[in-house]
């Protein structure tokens, strides 16, 4: 049986605006985590590239409060170590579904987005002084009419499990590969996640900033850079952006 990991706290509300927010909060008042933040439903849920992540009960909407005391780059590399560790929840909860990532930090359950993560943090010119890891995954309901389809653990027929044992999977999972991180540093984290990556090999099309640029995934770099192989056969690394298939 999973059991919740040894040294993390956990606090939660019924009802917030968003559990990043309260991550900040907490931070600035000098807690440094690890402490899960979880929320029964969010009303000002944020997602990447300043979406809104919608965030009804019947979902797990969680934030890990940490402080790894690493640079910045080096944290950076927890954005991976979070998606394979909710790849891991959805497909214990979901055995029969392919369960996929996709660059950055998005879970794909059967080819649809299921699970994605939101990583932030502050500093005062040195490391960052805290992280807080938002995770959410769509355990009862998905949100219709997204650019990249969605899906939840009940659309792939699995009966939502209860939140404490989705957050205790997740949690579990989370310290296993945070410890290998610590451990071995962001190798064997590459390693795990080119082993679940959607589409490996395939043709992509990525949306950076200001432009959108297509060619063949071949994998990610040490720092967690994106490699697309161009027509012309250059190899373009790419830091930032958004992955389409
Ligand atoms: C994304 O894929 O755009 C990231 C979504 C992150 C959602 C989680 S839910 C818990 C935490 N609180 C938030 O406001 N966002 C993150």
């Amino acid at each position: 049986m999973t059991t919740w990991p040894s040294g993390y706290r956990h606090i939660h509300f019924e009802t917030i605006g968003s559990t990043n927010d309260e991550a900040r909060r907490l931070a600035a008042s000098g807690d440094c985590g690890p402490l899960w933040i979880t929320a029964g439903e969010q009303t000002a849920g944020r997602g990447r590239r300043g979406r809104v992540w919608v965030s009804p009960k019947g979902n797990l909407m969680s934030t890990l409060l940490l402080n790894p005391r690493r640079p910045a780059a080096e944290c950076a590399q927890l954005s991976f170590v979070s998606a394979i560790a909710s790849a891991d929840t959805v497909a214990h909860f979901a055995p029969g579904a392919e369960i996929k990532v996709k660059w950055p930090n998005d879970v794909l359950a059967n080819g649809r987005k299921i699970s994605g993560i939101l990583l932030e943090s502050a500093s005062a010119g040195g490391e960052p002084y805290f992280l807080a890891i938002g995770i959410g995954i769509n355990l009862a309901h998905f949100p219709p009419d997204t650019e990249f389809p969605a899906t939840s653990l009940a659309a792939l027929g699995v009966s939502s499990p209860p939140l404490p044992d989705t957050l205790t999977q997740l949690a579990a999972h989370f310290a296993k590969w945070y410890e290998m991180w610590r451990a071995h540093g962001f190798a064997p984290i590459r390693d795990a996640w080119l082993a679940r990556a959607a589409n490996l090999g395939g043709r992509i099309r990525a949306r950076l900033t200001n432009e959108e640029t297509s060619g063949v995934f071949e994998g990610i770099d040490a720092s967690g850079a994106l490699l697309l192989r161009q027509a012309s056969d250059r190899l373009r690394i790419i830091a930032a952006g958004e992955v389409f298939f």
